[in-house]
């Protein structure tokens, strides 16, 4: 199974404040966007590099570059938008798209109300990013999307995932891997996430 809990004080750390219930949503953004730029850099860890010749003020070397350009950015709408804000600090010139998803409050199923893909992502593959990977249902949608539109290499980045959105996820795409800060204990009876962080969405962007 390609599930990757990251293992760093910093993101834990993070984490913890933004699970806290009295963290504002100022300050929830801050850190969803902090914690996608280290998820960003530890779902990237292994690009294929290449070698170039460089001059250094110094002297002249021959020094690692990435081999290919940087995979397009993805954010599942709305609270990977928070997500992305830091993901692009890490990779800048990195094409975005977009792919907006809500669950369906009691059924949970995810519907799709809005795509806008770059036109570069079957040539450089995607990060995916969502905060919450609950039943599975938006991240799949979100991943069918993505491979309509071309794209075999898919990574999935996220915060805070359920055993039982991992494991849709693991069987539907197996060559996805996940890259998660944390993985909770179960979904509770209305499908949040527990111990969990609440409704991500409403949290980033002050619709609670
Ligand atoms: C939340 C969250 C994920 C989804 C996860 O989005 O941001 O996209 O739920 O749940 P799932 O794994 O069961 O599909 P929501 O539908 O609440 O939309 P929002 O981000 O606009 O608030
Ligand atoms: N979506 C959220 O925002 N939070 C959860 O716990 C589950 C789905």
């Amino acid at each position: 199974m390609s599930l990757h809990v990251v293992d760093h004080a910093l993101i834990r750390h993070k984490l913890t404040a933004l699970r806290r219930r009295e963290t504002q949503s100022a300050h929830f953004r801050r850190l969803l966007g902090e914690i996608g730029a280290l998820l960003t850099m530890e779902a990237l860890r292994a690009l294929p590099e290449s070698q170039q010749r460089i001059d250094t003020p110094l002297v002249a070397m021959v020094a690692p570059i990435l081999a290919a350009p940087e995979p397009c950015l993805v954010a599942i709408l709305r609270a990977g938008l928070g997500l992305l804000e830091g993901a692009r600090t890490v990779l800048p010139d990195a094409p975005v798209g977009h792919v907006g998803l809500v669950r369906d409050e009691t059924t949970l199923a995810a519907s799709q109300y809005m795509l806008r893909l770059p036109p570069e992502l079957s040539a450089r593959g995607a990060l995916l990013l969502d905060p919450m990977l609950a039943t599975g249902g938006s991240a799949a949608n979100a991943v069918r999307a993505l491979r309509q539109a071309g794209t075999r290499d898919i990574r999935f980045a996220c915060v805070v995932a359920a055993p039982e959105g991992v494991a849709r996820m693991t069987a539907e795409f197996p060559d996805v891997p996940i890259y998660t800060a944390a993985l909770d204990e179960r979904l509770n009876e209305h499908g949040y996430i527990v111990p969990g962080l609440g409704d991500a969405g409403d949290r980033c962007f002050g619709t609670e």
